[in-house]
């Protein structure tokens, strides 16, 4: 009988080769790894891409009891560490490119990886041609004859389109295109990316899975087909992460499962709430309706968590600032996935420079929520005082108007 996924936290990663027969494995850190006999260093050289100790660069079990848990969470042959989730995208890419190629990249990208494409890949002569994340199949028809990467966000940054990825990676693998997600929404656990197409997973555990705000860190887990090439090319791109942080990564899965559903409890009561509110034109939350790809989250996804967007009838920022400046629970900054909550807006034009092709041409102003673990009826009070501020200064602008 294969565990359910709630015992999988529990026990992911425990070997007694890494634990040492307590509950967590021990910080183990390192950088030279010492060998009595010559027999002893080959044994570590010839496996040191397969979890034995060789040098620190490749990790010690304290890494190796994080990888583990990874590839048995989300699936997978391996899992390759970075310090952060954006070294983890533009490790994955590069991995696979070479001048002269072309990948294709959702247009709802978390923005530092298009600007990763505009920045690196293009100096290296690599192509991105970014696809509108509503696209579905139609994605084959911008496959080219070097294309390499098919990269999927779901659901997409700020404006939270969720994507047929199975439609999406049938479609590029009739090309041998090597299809990655930016898994990071789901935790890597609540859209299985292995069943669903995906080759590579890539996760900024910064969010959900370090959970507490405190960590940057970055993960890619890679099917058996994938993983020896991004696992040597992220070794020889000196990817590597201290002990403490994998210890903090593992630590993370352990309540992974228990703060998913707390996050995603209080953030649906949220959302449904502001549906309801005069200010809003409509709420971008995955398992709501008006969210675009909300059937793709109903088929593929098996929970949600507490970040989501809602969009405002009108751009009016002089009163969003009154809205944001005066909040009691909601901080503002740019992250997410921790226990706390946090608040950004997002101005019409904004997404100018953020979308080619796939500009939502909002009227009103986009506010992008993270629902913490706090109590979430006191968030309701504080977002419902906002309001009250926000329409002080509509109401003022009317008068004068
Ligand atoms: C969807 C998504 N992917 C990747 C990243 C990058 O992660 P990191 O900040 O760890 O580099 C972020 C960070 O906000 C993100 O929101």
């Amino acid at each position: 009988m294969s565990e359910s996924k709630q015992t999988k936290y529990v026990t992911a990663g425990r070997d007694k080769k890494w634990t040492n027969g307590v509950v967590n494995p021990p910080v183990q850190r390192a950088s030279t790894v010492v060998f009595e006999t010559v027999a002893e260093k080959h044994h570590a050289t010839v496996n040191r891409a397969n979890k034995t100790l060789f040098y620190g660069r490749r990790g010690t079990h304290t890494h190796f009891a994080f990888q583990d848990a990874m590839t048995e969470i989300e699936g997978g042959a391996g899992c390759a560490l970075y310090p952060c989730g954006t070294a983890a995208i533009s490790n994955a890419i590069l991995a696979f490119v070479a001048t002269g190629d072309h990948i294709l990249m959702v247009d709802t990208c978390y923005e530092p990886t298009r600007d990763f494409c505009e920045k690196v890949l293009k100096k290296m002569g690599v192509e991105t041609t970014y696809y509108d994340p509503t696209i579905g199949a139609g994605i084959g028809d911008l496959i080219q004859d070097n294309t390499k990467v098919l990269f999927l966000e779901s659901p997409g940054s700020i404006t939270m389109e969720v994507q047929d990825v199975p439609a999406m990676a049938a479609a590029a693998h009739q090309h041998d295109i090597v299809v990655m997600l930016d898994n990071t929404w789901a935790a890597g656990v609540n859209f299985s990316p292995f069943e669903h197409g995906v080759d590579i997973s890539i996760q900024a555990a910064t969010k959900y899975i370090v959970g507490h705000s405190d960590v940057m860190l970055g993960t890619a887990v890679a099917s058996e087909a994938y993983w020896d090439q991004l696992r040597e090319h992220s070794y020889l791109m000196g990817q590597c992460i201290s002990p403490d942080d994998a210890y903090l990564g593992l630590r993370g899965i352990r309540t992974l499962d228990v703060r998913l559903r707390q996050h995603a409890e209080n953030s649906l009561k949220v959302a449904e709430w502001l549906k309801n509110r005069p200010e809003v034109d409509h709420v971008r939350h995955p398992a709501l309706e008006t969210c675009p790809g909300h059937e793709y989250f109903e088929r593929d996804f098996t929970g949600g968590n507490g970040l989501f967007s809602f969009v405002l009838k009108t751009s009016y920022p002089r009163a969003t600032t009154a809205l944001l400046d005066g909040m009691k629970h909601f901080s503002m900054g740019y992250s997410w996935g921790g226990f706390e909550s946090l608040i950004l807006a997002n101005e019409p034009k904004s997404f100018n420079s953020l979308r080619t092709v796939a500009n939502p041409n909002f009227s009103g102003t986009l506010i992008r929520l993270h629902i913490g673990l706090e109590n979430v009826d006191d968030l309701i009070a504080d977002l419902q005082a906002g309001f009250e501020r926000y329409n002080a200064l509509i109401a003022e602008k009317a008068a004068t108007a």
